[in-house]
């Protein structure tokens, strides 16, 4: 039995709806196929970008979407992507595949694929190769509202008024991909180049620093120190791999339990990263000003076989879904810094929602939980005690269950479980403090499976899918819950 409190009327402050953010890049069959298919494609779309893909997204109200990359961000020379797309320069993209990339998709197609979605734009600017009057002129082309060479050359470009840009990140990796560089010299990088991101009128922008890989302590520690107080947000990337990066991160669908094991495990292991990485931020800004942008995590496996190695491409099962309700619990109880995050990647790379096939389309398992969680946007997220029981294998122990809940603003209470063991049940006790224990009722929705590896395909689309929840009984004043193996629900209280 696991023995879990939820405080109803004690908030820890909002959950930003940002903290349900995608990211996608100039990678594989992200942008081009996955979203943009241009305005002579049979596949049904609105000025290029495809109909069921901005459909689908619509309904999980995704909220923020970082692009152009990644790798590819600080590659990247907006001035090649505006413009007649006829004449736009026909470039490498040297880091993923090798392939031609046209730049038909570019700063206007972005901008306008945001406002249909109704989410907001994060850009990435490139520090790596990229120069501070490249960075400083995309932001005046895309937010100056007057006479400028820049603003111009937009109205020249079809676009009259500015646009709104809020999120502006200040390059990508810049420990790695984007340049290779040293936590001091990048924090002075940042420093100058971030002086030149200008506020226009009143868009006012929120500026990103590169954070560190994983648990580079020691960069995020030289970044605050050094340039905390230019930044409002520090990023942070963590992917969940159970194998190795360099010899083999393990298959998307062919694992055994142990692999199951070793993934729910990276995963937990977020948590940790957060409160570490969070620690060291507190020391500069006690007053938690500075957001922590974790703008990529997901699970990154190896390739499906028989495709680009280039291109990130991995199936989703119900092991996905169980990686991104863990992390949704970990992010809500971390809300007070965290303030977005950006899963990898939206559409057809890495740990994405959605899998295309030419003319088709799924929704992967992870789409599913994405759609369960957002009754969590900008809700209230309320003080939660657990004493849960553990989860086993080979010695090692992890915490069976994970929770998180929250308050919404017609006072409607939804609370978020996974039961990450691969075989057990979980029943748990759930006392609703708060709340008239007799008047209870208690409404819930379940995503499960019967296999470990059980994911959608083309021709079973609906394989794994959301079911409405009877596992939750009144008793005694408290809710029982019964959770299978390997679920995750999400539980509406009335
Ligand atoms: O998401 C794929 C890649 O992972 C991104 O381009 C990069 O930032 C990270 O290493």
């Amino acid at each position: 039995m696991h023995n879990v409190i939820v405080n109803t009327d004690i908030s820890k402050g909002k959950i930003n709806k940002n903290i349900y953010g995608h990211f996608a890049e100039h990678l594989g069959r992200c942008i081009y196929e996955g979203i943009w298919v241009g305005e002579d494609s049979p596949i049904p779309n609105t000025k290029g970008i495809r109909n069921d893909v901005l459909a689908a997204l619509k309904n999980i109200k995704v909220p923020v979407l970082r692009w152009p990359g990644g790798c590819f961000a600080d590659e990247y020379h907006w001035k090649d992507g505006v413009g007649p797309r006829e004449g736009r320069k026909r470039m490498v993209n040297t880091h993923w595949g090798g392939v031609v990339e046209n730049n038909h998709f570019g700063t206007h197609e972005f901008l306008l694929l945001c406002e249909l979605l109704e989410c907001e734009p994060y850009i990435c600017g490139n520090v790596g190769s990229g120069t501070v009057q490249e960075m400083s002129e995309w932001v005046e082309y895309m937010t100056f509202d007057g006479e400028s060479p820049m603003a111009n050359w937009r109205k020249e470009n079809g676009r009259e008024q500015p646009w709104k840009l809020k999120y502006f990140g200040v390059g990508n990796e810049n420990w790695g991909c984007g340049g290779n560089m040293r936590p001091e010299y990048y924090a002075d990088l940042y420093r100058r180049f971030q002086t030149y991101v200008r506020n226009y009128g009143d868009n006012k922008i929120y500026k990103i620093a590169g954070g560190a890989n994983v648990d580079d302590y020691n960069w995020t520690e030289v970044l605050m120190k050094n340039a905390g107080w230019l930044m409002d947000g520090l990023s942070l990337h963590y992917y969940t791999i159970p194998g190795d990066f360099w010899l083999g991160k393990g298959s998307a669908l062919d694992f055994e339990e142990g692999e199951w094991f070793i993934t729910m495990k990276k995963a937990l292991h977020m948590d940790e990263l957060i409160t570490k990485h969070s620690t060291i931020m507190d020391k500069y800004d006690p007053e938690k000003r500075v957001g922590m942008i974790i703008d990529e995590w997901g699970t990154w496996f190896d390739v499906e076989p028989g495709t680009n190695p280039g291109f990130l491409y991995q199936q989703n099962s119900i092991r996905d879904a169980l990686v991104a309700g863990v992390h949704f619990n970990i992010f809500h109880n971390h809300a007070d810094r965290v303030q977005m995050t950006n899963i990898a990647q939206t559409v057809n790379v890495l740990q994405a929602m959605i899998l295309t096939e030419g003319e088709k389309m799924i929704l992967t398992p992870t789409y599913h939980v994405f759609d369960m969680f957002k009754v969590h946007q900008d809700a209230e997220v309320l003080a939660v005690e657990s004493a849960v029981g553990s989860y086993e294998m080979g010695g090692e122990a992890l915490p069976q269950v994970t929770v998180s809940a929250s308050r919404d603003a017609e006072g409607k209470v939804h609370v978020s479980l996974v039961n990450i063991d691969h075989a057990g049940e979980a029943e748990i006790s759930l006392d609703l403090r708060g709340f008239a224990a007799e008047s209870v009722q208690a409404s819930g929705t379940i995503l499960t499976a019967d296999r470990m590896n059980a994911h959608n395909t083309f021709e079973q689309p609906d394989a794994v899918a959301p079911k409405s929840f009877d596992g939750a009984n009144v008793e005694g004043g408290r809710l029982s819950v019964k959770l299978p193996p390997m679920s995750v629900v999400t539980l509406a209280i009335h």
